[in-house]
Order: C-alpha cells, then structure tokens, then sequence
C-alpha cells in the first residue's frame, strides 16, 4: 500500500494574510488539493530579522514537503523578499511560487506615475523590493512606505479599532505626502483591509494585488508537474482544503468561514519525522 500523503498545493504564510492567495488559488484551481499552513505563533515576519524568517520558512516547507505538497506557493511578500532564494537553493527539486509586491502592474495603471508600496518591515528594508523598483519603476516615483504593526492587527482579527485607525492615518498621510494615485498592497495581510484602506485613501486611489497573478503562475506550475488524480475528471468536486495552524487557530478559523465560505477545522501542524 502507497502510504504517502496524498499530492497537493502546499501554500504558507506567517500567519492568516495568505488566504488572499489561497482565496484566489481556489477560484483559479477548484479541483486541486491545498494544504495551507499559518505560522501564526512567529507571527509578525516583517519584524523578525533575516535569518529567522530564513529558518522559519526552512521549516514550513519541510512540513508541507512531508504532507504531499509537490508546488509550494509562498504566500508571504515578506518570506519571498527574505528567503525564497535560500529556498529554492536548499530544495532544488521543488517548484516554488513566491508573491512580488505589484510594482509592475501599478506602473500601468498610475495616471501620475506616482505609487506607494506597503509593507512590512523586513520587506522595505529587502534588496529584492529594491531590484524590483529599479527593474520596473523606473519612470515612475515609487514611495516605499512599512508599516509596521499592521500585519498584525489583521492577524488579531481587527478587533483593536483604535491602533488600526492609528495606522490609517499614517498610511493616508504617505499617500497624500507623494501625491500618489495608485497603492500597492506588498503584503498578503493587506487585502483583508482593503476596505478601510479605500475608505481612508478615497476611490480614486487604486489598490493593486497580486493574488490573481500569484494563482496564475501556481496554475501553470500544477498543470506541468501533471500529478496523477490531480485532473478535474479524476477527483472530487469540492477539493480537499487541509488548515493547519502552529497558534491557536481561532483567527484562521473565523477569516476562512468568511472569506472562503468553508466551515473547517484548524489543527496543529504535524511534527517532522
Ligand atoms: N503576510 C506577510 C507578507 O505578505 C507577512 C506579514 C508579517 O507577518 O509581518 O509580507
């Protein structure tokens, strides 16, 4: 008898902010097996140093590598700028798909040629947000704007009204400063404040996120390793969805009912053999 797991999409992030991405990897691959891990017991990454989040994602893929993932989608713009390259260095056999603040795509939209990017921390501070500004932004004046703590609200489940108002304001007050029309959210936690953002920037500011683009990519790896049973006509319908979490599971929970519609449980990720 086979006893490895089944194959699937392994999809991480340090905490809930990667359901942007596996929201849009459902829609894009409703028949492929996900297993999405949160690391939200080291969460935030943006204001860990370099070499833990190196260490951090080290692990997290060693545990979907154990739990049949053959594609793993970094759904952290933080784990992608810091330690995507280490990974793909240290795991030459298998296929990653990392998320890239949206640089390029926020160039053709920007009717002033002015951007902000908003992220976190360690990815403000990284030589790949930079490379890809020069790569991409050059005609442009590109702002990048961190902003610590806000990752982490999201993470909390917005419960904590007054320090995301706090955060609002500076982030209006960066966008207003570079007379920006369009904003990048460089950061998978983003899109969950999507809302509050529009509402603070006004309609004419545009938001740009990768997470289609992201789920575009991954489509495209999946169809190539062409896993046995992965086809639309050989599995269920509804696609198996694995959670794990390694905090309490309680925000994961709450935001994958109301995101993903999908009432599931939580577990703790599995110890490495
Ligand atoms: N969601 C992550 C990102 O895209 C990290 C947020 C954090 O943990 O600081 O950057």
């Amino acid at each position: 008898m086979d006893a490895r797991p089944p194959a699937c999409i392994g999809v991480f992030d340090s905490g809930v902010g990667g359901l942007s991405v596996l929201r849009a990897l459902k829609r894009r691959l409703p028949d492929a097996p996900l297993c999405y891990l949160a690391d939200s017991a080291h969460a935030p990454y943006g204001e860990l140093p370099p070499s833990r989040i190196v260490e951090r994602s080290d692990h997290l893929t060693r545990v979907l590598r154990q739990q049949g993932a053959r594609l793993i989608v970094v759904a952290c713009n933080t784990a992608t700028a810091v330690a995507i390259d280490e990974l793909r260095r240290r795991f030459p056999s298998v296929p990653f798909v990392g998320v890239e603040p949206g640089v390029k795509p926020a160039t053709l939209l920007s009717a002033r040629r002015r951007i902000v990017v908003l992220a976190t921390p360690a990815t403000v501070a990284s030589l790949r947000l930079r490379a890809l500004v020069a790569r991409h932004g050059s005609d442009c004046r590109v702002d990048l704007v961190a902003c610590p703590g806000l990752a982490d609200l999201v993470e909390q489940g917005l419960d904590d009204a007054r320090a995301l108002g706090d955060v609002m304001a500076t982030i209006v007050q960066a966008v207003r400063h570079a007379e920006a029309d369009t904003v990048v959210l460089g950061c998978t936690h983003y899109p969950f404040v999507a809302t509050e953002l529009t509402s603070a920037l006004g309609p004419d500011v545009r938001l740009v996120d990768t997470a289609d683009a992201v789920a575009e990519q991954a489509a495209r790896l999946w169809s190539e390793l062409a896993v046995p049973g992965a086809s639309p006509a050989c599995v269920p319908r509804e696609a198996p969805l694995r959670l794990y979490s390694s905090g309490d599971g309680t925000t994961l929970r709450r935001m994958v009912s109301q995101w993903l519609g999908q009432a599931l449980e939580v577990s703790a990720p599995p110890a490495l053999l």
